[in-house]
């Protein structure tokens, strides 16, 4: 199965399924002397790990990373570094009902007419603990970035109804103290108040044996400009793609991209302005830092829309296969531990595949002048 990695001056490849003995990515690509151990990786694993509250699964995973290669002396040599990270808590009981019975909102039937075989315990590929991997991967771009002078943060803005508004999520870039109180709730959002109101929502609906959806924001700051690609390449184009491969986004936003379709050009064009210096500035930000590919040296804004969690504990009507390969109308009710809602523990997988497509990005843009090349080179 091609489509396991990402990336093409610094790629990701990640391996493994959710009931298997680990899982674990490759990233090859990173540039050697950056001082690197697991402390710096696992600190982001942490933030994604399930069992850490009540609003996530109650699937108890250390999450331990362990760096097989690509360090020597506590700094990358610029060869592969391959990460991995055991399961330990499968219970690979609870899916015995899903041998031949395909979960609505999952990928079991998709998968069963593409490859015709599946690892039916948990999602095998499909699952969320793939992102696991991701994070590890992600971790190490975040550690470049930082020491480019770039960073990148995400909080939860929606769960279901209840959103943070707009003012306090354009604060964030400004304000530390927000993104300490995302940090320090169990919804991920930069106001406490409303945290609670999430929280209550989500109890709610763990109660009805249901799930529910929201949405990340994710923000990128100290991006130079002039940083992506025109056509193919472009920046919000990789950044979609990043996003999108992520279980359960399905939609993405960069800037005000929806609002912007109603709207007119007068009010939606950015104001450029610059100061006696020659800095370039912008009066709004409705690109969201990206203007046909490029970016334009704003903030990056970005937002990433997940559905509600697929398994939920009641009676689904689906489909079961029969040796022959007929199908029949079935009732599944499915078992296992789940999250009531995605997204607290997405806000980090949303930051780490920003980070691993900026990244990219700027080791794209080395060969995009010859000024650039003669300052290596010449
Ligand atoms: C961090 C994370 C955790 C997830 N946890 C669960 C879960 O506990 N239960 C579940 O049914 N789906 C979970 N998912 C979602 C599934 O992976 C995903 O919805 C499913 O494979 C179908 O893929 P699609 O929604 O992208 O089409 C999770 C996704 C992520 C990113």
């Amino acid at each position: 199965m091609a489509g396991s990695s990402f990336g093409k001056n610094i790629t990701v490849t990640t391996w493994g399924e959710s009931h298997g003995p680990a899982l674990g990515a490759v990233l090859d690509g990173c540039p050697a002397g950056i001082s690197l151990d697991a402390s710096d990786i696992q600190k982001f694993l942490d933030r994604r790990k399930p069992g850490t509250s009540a609003v996530t699964t109650a699937r108890k995973e250390d999450d331990s990373v362990e760096l097989l290669s690509g360090i020597f002396e506590g700094k990358t040599t610029g060869t592969p570094i391959s990460m991995m990270i055991r399961n330990t808590s499968q219970h690979s009981g609870d899916y015995g009902n899903l041998v031949n019975t395909f979960r609505p909102g999952h990928a079991d039937y998709c998968f069963d007419t593409k490859f015709g075989i599946r690892d039916y315990r948990g999602g095998g590929r499909s699952s969320g603990r793939e992102t696991a991997a991701r994070v590890a991967a992600g971790a190490v771009a975040m550690k470049i970035l930082n020491e480019l002078g770039i960073t990148i943060h995400a909080v939860t803005a929606s769960i279901g109804d209840i959103a943070v508004p707009t003012p306090i999520l354009d604060a964030l870039s400004e304000n530390e103290e927000g993104i300490n109180i995302s940090l320090s709730n169990s919804v991920v959002m930069p106001d406490s108040n409303i945290a609670s109101v999430a929280e209550a929502l989500i109890k709610k609906c763990r109660e009805e044996k249901d799930s529910i959806g929201g949405s990340v924001y994710c923000f990128v700051k100290g991006m130079p400009a002039g940083i992506g690609d025109p056509v193919f390449d472009k920046l919000d184009a990789k950044l979609s793609q990043a996003l999108f491969s992520i279980g359960a986004v399905k939609a993405v936003e960069i800037g005000n991209g929806i609002e912007a379709s109603k709207k007119r050009g007068s009010k939606n064009n950015d104001p450029i302005r610059c100061d006696s210096t020659g800095k370039v500035s912008f009066s709004t930000n409705n690109s969201g830092g990206i203007l046909g590919g490029i970016s334009n040296g704003d903030l990056i804004k970005i937002h990433a829309y997940f559905k509600p969690t697929p398994s939920v504990y009641r009676p689904q009507d689906t489909i079961k296969k029969n040796p022959d390969g007929s199908y029949e109308n079935t009732e599944l009710e499915i078992e296992g531990r789940h999250d009531p809602v995605i997204v607290p523990r997405a806000v980090v997988v949303v930051e780490c595949m920003t980070a691993l497509t900026v990244l990219d990005a700027l080791l794209d843009n080395i060969g995009s002048r010859m000024e650039h090349l003669k300052k290596i080179y010449g």
